[in-house]
Parts: C-alpha cells; sequence; structure tokens
C-alpha cells in the first residue's frame, strides 16, 4: 500500500502509544478499581497481569499491524485470511462499545475544568464534593452537552489526520501532566490520616483476593494499556520498518503502568484522609480530587491545569480508540476518511447518549442488573477485550509463530534475546490465562 501515513520518529510513536495508553483508564477508573478490590493485593495482581503477559500482547499487535500495514480487520485477512478478520470485526465494534462511555466520563473531566475555575468546588467538605459530583453526572442535559463538545474536539483531530499537532502536544503535554502527578501525590500522601491509605493501597491484603480480583484486574489491565481490540495493530501499521517493537512496547507499559500507580498514590491516601470509603465506585477521582486542590496553595490553578491535562489525556486516549474504526472503513471500503470520521463519530455519541442518562433518569433501566453505562464498560472490559487478547496472542504464537519471530527481529537485523520467551507467553501463559479467568467468570 503506498503513501500510508507514517509517525515521525521513533519518540513520535512511542508518545502516541503512550498518548493512547495513557488516559480516564490510570486516572478515573484504575484508583476506584482499586479501591473496590481491596487495595495492595489487587495493584499487585494488575501489575503481574501487565508485565506477565499484558506487554507480550501489546507486542503481538504491534508486529502484525506493522506487518500487515493495515487496520485490524485488513490486518488479519492479509496475514491469516479464513475466519481471523473476525477478531479484527469484533475489535471494531468494541470500538464503538468503549468510546460511548469513554466520552461521557471525558465530558465530565470538561465541566471540571469549569467547576474548579470558578471556585465552586473549593472546599474540603467530601459530603459537599459528593454531592456536586452526583447531582451533576445525574442531570439531563448539562452532561451531554460536554460529552457533545469532547466528541467534536475528537472529530477535529481525526479528520485532521493523527498528524503532527496531537503528536507535538502529547510530547510537551504528557511530560507536563507528569511532574503535575507526583506534586498531587506530595500533597495527598502528607495530608493528616493518609497513613491508613497508603496501608491499604501498598501492604497487600491477601484475604480479599477472589476469582473477581482477577476478573476485575485483567480488565483494567487491558483497558488501561488499550489491548484487544487492534488500537495497537492500527498504530503499528503507521510504524517504519527498522523499529524494534519489544523495545518501545516496553518503554509505553512502563509508563502507562507508572501513571497508573501514581494516580492511586495521588487518590487513595487522600480518599482515607477524608474519611470516605475507597469502595464509592467511579465518582472516586472527581470527589477525591477537589478536597485535596482546596488544601493545597494555589489549588484553584493545580486544579484547573490538572482537569485540563486529563482532558486532553482522554482526548489522545479517545483518538486511539476510534482510529481503528476509522481506518477499517477507509481501507476496507475505500470512502471519503471525514465522512467516515463523521459518521463513526455520530454514531459513537448516540450510544453515549443511554451512557449518560442511565446516571440519571434512566437509571431504573437494568440489563442483567447493571445499568447501560455499567453494562457497557461491562462487556468491552470483562468480555470483549480479554477475548480480542486470547486470539491476538493465538494468532501470533501458533498461527504465525516463527514469522512472528521473524518479524520481531526486523528480518534478523536486531538480535531479540527475549523472544523464546515472548514466544512462550504468547503460545501459553496469555491464551490459558484468559481462557481461565473468562471461563471462571462465566461459570460464577
Ligand atoms: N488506554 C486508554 C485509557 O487508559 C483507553 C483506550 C485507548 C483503550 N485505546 C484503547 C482501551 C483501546 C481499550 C482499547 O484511558
Amino acid at each position: 500500500m503506498t503513501g500510508r501515513e507514517q509517525w515521525g520518529s521513533r519518540f513520535g510513536f512511542i508518545m502516541a502509544a503512550a498518548g493512547s495508553a495513557v488516559g480516564l483508564g490510570n486516572i478515573w477508573r484504575f484508583p476506584y478499581t482499586t479501591g473496590e478490590n481491596g487495595g495492595g493485593a489487587f495493584l499487585l495482581i494488575y501489575l503481574a497481569i501487565i508485565l506477565g503477559f499484558g506487554l507480550a500482547v501489546v507486542i503481538a499487535e504491534m508486529l502484525i499491524g506493522r506487518a500487515a500495514q493495515k487496520n485490524p480487520v485488513g490486518a488479519f485477512k492479509e496475514l491469516g485470511g479464513g475466519a481471523w478478520p473476525a477478531v479484527g470485526f469484533m475489535g471494531v465494534f468494541t470500538g464503538f462499545i468503549i468510546t460511548s462511555f469513554y466520552v461521557v466520563v471525558a465530558g465530565w473531566c470538561l465541566a471540571y475544568v469549569g467547576f474548579m475555575a470558578s471556585g465552586q468546588l473549593a472546599s474540603a467538605d467530601s459530603a459537599l464534593l459528593e454531592n456536586t459530583f452526583t447531582s451533576f453526572i445525574s442531570a439531563t442535559g448539562a452532561p451531554l452537552i460536554y460529552a457533545g463538545v469532547f466528541m467534536l474536539l475528537v472529530v477535529l483531530v481525526l479528520a485532521g489526520g493523527v498528524g503532527r499537532g496531537i503528536e507535538r502536544a502529547n510530547k510537551i503535554l504528557m511530560p507536563l501532566l507528569f511532574l503535575l502527578l507526583i506534586l498531587l501525590v506530595l500533597r495527598s500522601v502528607t495530608l493528616p490520616g493518609a497513613g491508613e491509605g497508603l496501608r491499604f493501597y501498598l501492604v497487600p491484603d491477601w484475604s480479599q483476593v477472589t476469582l473477581g480480583t482477577f476478573r476485575e484486574a485483567i480488565a483494567q489491565a487491558f483497558f488501561s494499556i488499550s489491548l484487544g481490540m487492534g488500537t495497537m495493530i492500527t498504530y503499528g501499521s503507521y510504524l517504519r520498518a527498522q523499529e524494534n517493537i519489544p523495545s518501545s512496547a516496553l518503554t509505553v507499559v512502563l509508563l502507562d503502568s507508572s501513571v497508573a500507580i501514581l494516580a492511586g498514590l495521588m487518590i487513595i491516601p487522600a480518599v482515607f484522609a477524608a474519611g470516605l470509603n475507597p469502595s464509592a465506585g467511579p465518582g472516586l477521582t472527581f470527589i477525591t480530587l477537589p478536597a485535596v486542590f482546596a488544601q493545597m496553595p494555589a489549588g484553584t490553578f493545580f486544579g484547573v491545569l490538572f482537569f485540563v491535562l486529563l482532558s486532553i489525556a482522554a482526548l489522545t486516549s479517545a483518538v486511539s480508540i476510534l482510529e481503528p474504526m476509522i481506518a477499517y472503513f477507509v481501507d476496507e471500503h475505500k470512502l471519503n476518511r471525514r465522512k467516515v470520521v463523521f459518521g463513526v463519530c455520530a454514531v459513537c455519541f448516540g450510544l453515549g447518549i443511554p451512557a449518560s442518562l442511565s446516571l440519571g433518569v434512566m437509571s431504573g433501566i437494568k440489563f442483567f442488573g447493571l445499568n447501560w453505562f455499567d453494562l457497557m464498560d461491562t462487556l468491552a472490559n470483562n468480555i470483549l477485550l480479554p477475548l480480542g487478547g486470547f486470539f491476538v496472542s493465538l494468532f501470533a504464537g501458533w498461527f504465525w509463530g516463527p514469522r512472528a519471530l521473524q518479524a520481531m527481529s526486523n528480518d534478523g537485523t536486531i538480535n531479540q534475546p527475549w523472544a523464546p520467551i515472548w514466544l512462550f507467553v504468547v503460545r501459553f501463559i496469555a491464551p490459558i490465562s484468559i481462557a481461565w479467568i473468562l471461563a471462571s467468570s462465566l461459570i460464577g
């Protein structure tokens, strides 16, 4: 295929992939999921999954993308044939589901930029902050407007191509977000009463661990490193032949995990300091952080800056969830990129409407005991992403096998001492672990 877009440099690719990985998953979802699943033990299981086989599956996705130079459906068609493209289709479908709730939460972040700036959150009173959050997200109109504004930003970026703008912005803003996180961690862990939170987060209590802990850890791990729906296949497809994929993938995964660990250190001690319950769910970040800002110098300034950076982190991730779908319609159906962007984003926003309303006026409507928002989150993260990762590892390990190793060494030009271990992981460890977790959660 000629004229396919390419990343500007190795650094640009790593930043784009890290921009995809670092997002709401790290800063919003990780701390509350850790809080709901017992703290320290969850953190360790999560890291074990990421390093034990998550990294290997990221490498597999990037290799597949680079070898095929195509979107996920096209890549499986070209390299696998037969029924393999179904894995790509599942990814495209998963992208719609994830975007539908992702834009809702990203809208909350945008709204919080304004709330912080206006000073209405300048309080350490957790009951008040909780009330502000709950009444905002359960409203009918306002959260939808913010989600719509966020979706428009996504459209602008995607319609212009994933080109220089976002790559360049990422290079400055991601390091800034990282520095700000460290500052907030320092404030959070020195709050009076934070010690108990540190213990909860860092000292594992294995008595809390159940099968459910593993199920949530794998869901969180895959969501956080953008795995299982073809984002990394698509980003790999914009890669030049000489890239050292395992080393880039390792950098991306380490960056992503560090941000998640820092986000936990920022939120969880502050939760205990404020006397809140760590298992309070999706509101945790939004309720706790304003209290941290209220107790630090120039809190309003840092608060506004934080939610701006978080919104941008969410934007680079949302773009990466949609890019595989856009690339699919453009590559395989030869459609005009702009039209595809508008169409796909309109459908995703449409799916986001019930996700947002299910936290308010539609909260009575349940499917399998879950409201629409939780249904989409559970379907994507607990089922579709692990399933996608399962098939990617089977494909890379068994179907592709020796050719995968060839691709990893860039046709023998670089030495990959870890390659046999990687092959063992994608052949056995990854599929068996994922199958075990998926099957046991089906059985109950
Ligand atoms: N990893 C992103 C986050 O942590 C979300 C994301 C981007 C994603 N691309 C993805 C999740 C692909 C699953 C699959 O916020």
